[in-house]
Order: structure tokens, then sequence, then C-alpha cells
């Protein structure tokens, strides 16, 4: 057994975005190509003493095994001493996060590409998490993408594959390899944080129906384990609980769309009392009741406003972050608590350093991620579990307690509308129109609403005061409504246009209006506005949530 130097050449499309590196599994799997990424990660972090932990996992798609064996014998060459891989090559990001914190590892190596499709001719991806358990900040990923372009030869420990499936411990070379269960520690963790008495006389009761819909993704094992073991609720709570290459061909994507026979069961007749599902790595979360959808930014404004009645939370909250374009229910709630809120660029990087110094205890992005300081990832079991407690402790079903959340905050209605896999070019010269606007427009009204403020948001980390610009373009009306349009920056294909539209409600008798009637008039604005018609020729979006 010995190491190899196996020489290559860069390539130069490397360039990781905010969740890693993001590409068709057939571009992973061209000669080297893995290989040179997982190199220049192991060339930018630090020299790994023999203390120094990795963790490897995934999200179990399509060439994760494969790929775990190729970073762990790679890890080997490159000097660790010590690797942690999860059972079956599964780990949920938000566990990763979770056992990186544990351990105190050095680096989490996370195979996924969240909520994309998995399988031979979708996607994969890989990603890395440093120390406090939070994805590896813009300059470590810059540097990454530098070393892409310079490198020369990647190390390789020449060994046959080590079985994941069995957990234990395998000596290899200098090396201490331990397959490890990481869904008895993220259990574990739950447990301490959620009064699981509380959910489990509520499933014993028999009175209260749940379905949870894994997609056939990483939560499966950790869903079963927590609701079905340790709360007792029935077998039938599960929905596509086994975790598959292609995600039953599926899109592992818990919104409106892709989990329709989810949201049609919460929906239907005899509907049960609650719903939730989440996504590839188990980081976002879906919740629904029964014929009620609650969206990811009320979600967030209920979690502040009754996070203190749960037993990880009793000294409440020191501070809420939402990202930009989530609606501003939880300023509402931020507000009535005397607490600071921060608005963050779109990513939940923006979230970490926040968390770090303790400015905020929970956060949240329109986009189905919530999360707290707990981790430092959106944790969508967490979420559920979050929702299932406070059910369990208000002993009301969900619409009641949007309703009463609404009477107390006011409404916010909102949705998101993507224009997805338009042209490049279509998009720039959309945001660059809009962009020219900016300036002339304060103070003009567009019917029965008068534009306050334009502006193409740009941060400031209160922490490290490093200044993020051009996070999208923000119209601010007066009677508290927005329009936000952005480019995404995770598409694999051409560009996807988001516009992001919300509508403040305070009237509890306008509380039961149907949303997309009620953002009608902004949906015209943002035509009037960006021209999306002519500029991209789509006269509808590809997705509405
Ligand atoms: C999307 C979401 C964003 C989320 C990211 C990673 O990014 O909008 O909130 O943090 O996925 O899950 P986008 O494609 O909009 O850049
Ligand atoms: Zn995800």
């Amino acid at each position: 057994m010995s190491i190899r130097y196996i020489a290559t050449t860069p390539f130069s499309d490397q360039k990781p975005g905010t969740s890693g590196l993001r590409k068709k599994v057939r571009v992973f799997q061209q000669p080297h190509y893995l290989e040179n990424f997982v190199q220049c990660i192991f060339d930018t972090l630090p020299k790994p003493a023999k203390k120094d932990i990795l963790i490897i996992g995934g999200d179990g798609r399509y060439y994760n095994q494969q790929a775990i064996q190729i970073i762990l014998k790679m890890a080997i060459a490159n000097g660790f001493r010590h690797i942690l891989i999860g059972q079956h090559g599964l780990i949920s990001t938000p566990a990763m996060s979770a056992q990186i914190r544990k351990y105190r590892a050095l680096c989490g190596i996370i195979l996924s590409a969240s909520h994309n499709p998995g399988g031979p001719e979708a996607d994969f991806g890989i990603k890395f998490n440093m120390g406090n358990g939070g994805p590896a900040p813009e300059a470590l990923t810059d540097a990454v993408y530098d070393a892409t372009r310079a490198i020369q030869e990647y190390r390789l420990f020449e060994s046959d594959d080590i079985d994941l499936d069995s957990l234990g411990e395998i000596q290899l070379a200098e090396t201490r390899i331990e397959i490890i269960d990481t869904v008895t520690d993220y259990a574990d963790f739950m447990q301490h944080l959620f009064d699981f008495d509380a959910i489990r006389a509520l499933f014993k009761s028999g009175l209260f129906h749940m379905l949870f819909d894994a997609m056939h993704a990483v939560t499966g094992p950790y869903a079963k384990e927590i609701l079905l073991r340790r709360l007792g609720a029935p077998t039938d709570t599960l929905l596509n609980a086994v975790p598959k290459e292609d995600f039953g061909g599926g899109h592992p994507d818990p919104n409106l769309l892709h989990a329709h026979e989810l949201v049609e069961r919460l929906f239907g007749a005899n509907a049960p009392d609650f719903g939730a599902a989440s996504d590839g790595d188990g980081d976002r979360n879906m919740i629904l009741g029964r014929h009620i959808f609650v969206t990811p930014s009320d979600s967030l404004a209920v979690m502040a406003a009754n996070i203190h009645h749960l037993p990880g939370y009793s000294s409440g909250l020191s501070g809420v972050a939402r990202s930009m374009p989530t609606s501003q229910a939880v300023d509402k709630v931020a507000e009535s608590l005397g607490v600071e809120c921060y608005e963050t660029p779109t990513g939940w990087k923006f979230f970490g350093n926040l968390l770090d110094a303790r400015k905020i205890t929970l956060c949240g992005e329109e986009s189905f991620g919530n999360g707290s300081d707990h981790i430092r990832e959106k944790d969508g079991l967490w979420a559920v579990l979050f929702w299932l407690n406070l059910i369990a402790l208000r002993q009301q079903p969900v619409l009641e307690i949007m309703r009463e959340h609404w009477r107390r905050f006011g409404r916010h209605y909102y949705s998101r509308h993507d224009y997805e896999e338009v042209d490049s070019t279509a998009a720039e010269s959309l945001m660059a129109h809009l962009r020219r606007q900016l300036g002339g427009l304060s103070g003009r009204s567009f019917g029965d609403y008068r534009l306050k403020a334009c502006d193409d948001f740009c941060y400031t980390d209160p922490v490290d005061n490093s200044i993020s610009e051009h996070q999208g373009l923000r119209f601010m009306f007066e009677d508290g409504s927005r329009i936000v349009f952005r480019l995404s920056g995770t598409g694999t294909a051409g560009a996807t246009l988001r516009v992001y539209l919300e509508r403040y409600e305070a009237d509890p008798e306008k509380h039961g209006l149907e949303t997309q009637q009620t953002l009608a008039p902004l949906i015209q604005i943002a035509e009037e506005l960006a021209q999306i018609q002519q500029f991209t020729g789509r006269d509808r979006p590809s997705v509405i949530t």
C-alpha cells in the first residue's frame, strides 16, 4: 500500500458557488475532475495535525458511494489520521454540522446537490464545512477556486474500497477510519432541544395524524428513528422514507410543486392534521396543516413568537435574522419582543457570523430554510419537530395557530415566482434594465401603490464589516408591500429569475384571501417594471411557491 502522485491539468470551470460545486454527474465522472477539486480543498485547508478529524458523508444520491471511496483515499494520502464516515455513506447536511461541532472536526465534506434531482443523468455536488459547522467562507472557496486553476497533481492512497455499511473502526496505514451512527447522535440532540414527552403524548392520543415526506432522500433514516421509534408515531406517518440514488425519479425539493402528493393529501378529504417534507440533504423543510400551507416566512415568524416555550430555548431570543427576500413577518415579531432583526443577503452563510457572535438565536429564508444557533446550517427535521412541539403545547391545529398569529401581528401575503432556465444574457439584460431605472422611480405611483424607495441591496456584515454588493433589487412601497428581483446563484442550466412579492394586511377581516389574487396588482407592477415577457419570452413563471 502506498501513495500515488497523479499528474493532472487544471479545469477552469470549477468556481464553487454559495453551496459548493454543483454539476451534472457526468461532469464529476470525467477523469480527475472530482479528484482535482478535492485535492484543491486539501491544499487550501491547514495541514492536518495528527488529532485533526475529517468527516465525510452525503445525501445518498447517485455517485455518493464512489465519491466517498475516492475522497477517503485522497484524505489518507493528504495526511488525515482520523476520518469519520456516516454509515452507508449518509449524513444529512444538518447532522454533518452537528457532528463537526460535537467532534470538533477540522472539516466536513458533504456530497450533495441539495434539492436538485439525482441519478446518472442528473446532478451531483460537493461542499465543505469548517470547524464551526458552517459552510466554508467565501475567502476559502475563492482560494480553492484559485487552486483549481493551477493544480498539477493529486494524491491518492492505493487500497481496496472499504465497507461503509458496518459500524465500527478500520485502520488503513496510519489512519483510523470510523463508520459512525449519525442518526442516533442527531436524534439525541433533538431530544435535548424539544419536549419529546409532550409530542409522544400527542401521537398516543390517537387524535393527531401527521405525514412526513422524506422524498426518498437522506432524512428517511433520521425520521424513522425520531418520529417512529422515539415519538411513537404510526408507521404510515412516513412517505418515501427509503433513500434512493435517484430519489425515486422525483425532484427532492419540498415545495408546493415537487411535494405535490403530500400537498394533495393535506388539502384533500380526510386530511391529516399536520404534514411536512424535507429535501435531498435534509436542510430544507415545508410545513402544512390541514388545508393550509405555512409559508417559510410565516413559519419563521411563528417560531420567533413561540420559541421561549421550548425546552432548548427557555432563555428566549437574542435576536433574529432573515434573508432580504424573506417576508417581513418576523420583523413584526422582533419589534414586539424588542429584539434586533437582521436582514442579510440570500444564502445561509450570511447567518454564520451572527450566530457565532450570539447576535441571533433564530434565522430563516423564504426558500424553505429555518434554523437556530444549535448548528450552523438550516435544519429540516428540526423545523418539523419545532412545529410538532408547538402543536403539542398549544393543543391547537395549525390553521388556528396561524390565524391567531395573524390577528396579533397582521398577515404578510407572500409568493415567489421563478422563471427557470431562462437565457443567461436575457436575464442579465433584464436586471440591467431594472438597475438603470432605480434612480428615477422613487415617489412614483403604480395604481394604488406608491413607491417609497428602491435599491440594489448591499449588506455590511455587522461582525466583520465585510461588504456584499448587488444582492438583489428591492422595490419598497408605502403600505409596506415589496417586490424583489434577483438571479439565482445555484442553478445548473441557464439563469433563473426570482421575483418575490409581498403585501401586508393588518385587518383580520382580510386574512382569509387567496394569495395570488391578493398579490395580482403587485404581479402586474413587477411585469411593468421588469418587462419580463419581453426580455425572457415567458408569459408565466415556471414555479410559483
Ligand atoms: C437558493 C435559495 C437560497 C438558498 C440556496 C441554497 O439560492 O434561494 O435562499 O440559501 O438556494 O439552498 P438561489 O438559487 O436563489 O441563489
Ligand atoms: Zn438542501
